[in-house]
C-alpha cells in the first residue's frame, strides 16, 4: 500500500471464485479475482494486444486472455503463457466490512496502456 487513499470498489460478495469482475479505479480498468477467499487485483488490459483480461477466464491464480489465449498470474502478474511477454501492473487490495478496497497506485507501468 502507498499511503494514498483507497477506492471502495465492490462488495466481497460480487466477486466469487473464479470470476473476473472489472471496475474502473480513478480512470484505470482493474481486474478483481478472488483465489481462495484472496482477492487481488490486475490492470484489466491485457499487455499482448490490449483485450480485456475480465472477458476471460480463472483457473486457481492464472487468468487466461480470451482474445490470443495468453495467461498470466493474477498474484504477480507475470505472464505464464505467449503470446504476452509482459507483466501486468498489479495494485494493493484491502478488505473492510465485507467491501474491497483497491489502491491506485500500480505496481509497475503498463507498457501499452499508458498508466
Ligand atoms: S490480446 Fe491478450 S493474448 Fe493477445
Amino acid at each position: 500500500m502507498t499511503g494514498l487513499p483507497l477506492y471502495d470498489v465492490a462488495d466481497l460478495a460480487d466477486v466469487p471464485p473464479e470470476t473476473p469482475v472489472r471496475v474502473d479505479v480513478a480512470g484505470t480498468p482493474i481486474c478483481l479475482v478472488n483465489v481462495g477467499g484472496t482477492i487481488h487485483a490486475v490492470h484489466d488490459v491485457c499487455t499482448h494486444a490490449l483485450e480485456s483480461l475480465s472477458g476471460g477466464w480463472v483457473t486457481g491464480d492464472r487468468i487466461e486472455c480470451p482474445r490470443h489465449g495468453a495467461a498470466f498470474s493474477v498474484i504477480t502478474g507475470v505472464p505464464l503463457t505467449l503470446p504476452a511477454t509482459m507483466p501486468l501492473p498489479t495494485f494493493g487490495v484491502a478488505i473492510k466490512d465485507g467491501r474491497i478496497l483497491v489502491d491506485p497506485t500500480p505496481s509497475r507501468p503498463h507498457p501499452l496502456y499508458g498508466n
